[in-house]
């Protein structure tokens, strides 16, 4: 499974694979599914304010009897009851019961008040005081991080961003910008192609590598993330599909290989946008015909 570390801009090294809590609920459910995550040789944990569940990952870490080096902990400022970033992080370092997380991140830049340069000041004070090591984003655009580097004195260590096939080509930009500045992309939702788009063109040299490779679709895609320099933020309430993601790291896939998924990721997303031109077009001839049936 070498899912080998990457070394951060920070000088610190992060795990390539995570295991996210988002949507994971509250109570005896997350603590058992970090637990399992933690178990099957994740070491990685991607949590946030918003997910309201950093008090089970932080007691599934605790739990787990590993050293607080032995695990790398993400959380993210999510602007939760309107707080501020420094209010915010010390209750997320409350909820997970540590001194210090690996990894805080801005969920979102429209959180980034009351503008870019003077939240991330902000963050910059959290890695001077310790309780954060290293510090990035999430769902920054190009321009986003252009005016952030502007004024940083502490570049961000990763931007995590929506990335699969069918959004490959539109998130392009800003996986070369971030290439160009040494900041690491974390890729969260890189199933969707089977989880919300079955069916869809990315399906047929997903199902070929699968069969050729003899692995499963979800291997594929996460050995295809792995292949875009990204680092994968996924997760799974299931043991076994769990020891599959890990056991993707070992995965390689030819050029030729990517370049297949890239094309028919592309070819989804056009039709994608050729189907909203045509709801748009049924929609605005059934608004006319209604005004014409409401003038006779
Ligand atoms: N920064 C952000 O704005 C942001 C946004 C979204 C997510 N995230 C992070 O990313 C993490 C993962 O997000 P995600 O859940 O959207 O990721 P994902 O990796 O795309 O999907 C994970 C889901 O895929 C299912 N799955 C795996 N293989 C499958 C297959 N062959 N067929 C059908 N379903 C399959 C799993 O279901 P089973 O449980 O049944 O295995 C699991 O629920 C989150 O928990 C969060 O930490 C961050």
């Amino acid at each position: 499974m070498p899912w080998s570390p990457v070394k951060l801009n920070s000088g610190h090294e992060m795990p390539t694979i995570a295991f996210g809590t988002w949507k994971l609920g509250n109570g005896d459910g997350p603590i058992n599914q970090v637990d399992q995550a933690i178990s099957v040789g994740f070491s990685h944990v991607d949590t946030a304010q918003a997910y309201r569940n950093e008090p089970e990952a932080g007691k599934a870490i605790r739990d787990s009897g590993l050293k607080r080096s032995e695990i790398f902990i993400t959380t993210k400022y999510s602007g939760l009851n309107g707080l501020d970033i420094k209010t915010s992080i010390k209750n997320s370092l409350e909820n997970l019961g540590v001194s210090y997380v690996d990894l805080y991140l801005i969920h979102h830049p429209r959180l980034a008040v009351p503008d870019i340069p003077s939240a991330w000041k902000e963050m910059e004070k959290l890695v001077e005081q310790g309780v954060v090591k290293s510090i990035g984003v999430s769902n920054f655009g190009v321009n986003d991080l252009a005016v952030l580097l502007a004024s940083s004195k502490i570049p961000p260590a990763v931007n995590q961003i929506l990335l699969h096939p069918y959004v490959y080509a539109t998130q392009a930009p800003i996986i070369e910008y971030a290439k160009k500045h040494k900041i690491i992309i974390e890729a969260y939702s890189a199933l969707i192609p089977l989880t919300q788009r079955p069916g869809g063109p990315v399906d047929v040299p997903v199902k070929e590598l699968s069969k050729k490779l003899n692995v499963a679709p979800e291997q594929v895609l996460l050995a295809w993330v792995k292949a875009k320099g990204a680092v994968a933020v996924t997760t799974s309430s299931k043991k076994d599909r769990l020891e599959r993601y890990l056991d993707a790291g070992d995965i390689f896939l030819a050029d030729e290989e990517i370049i297949a998924i890239d094309a028919a990721g592309a070819a989804g997303s056009m039709n994608a946008a050729r189907k909203l031109q045509a709801g748009i077009l049924i929609f605005a001839v059934c608004v006319a015909l209604t005004i014409v049936g409401l003038r006779k």
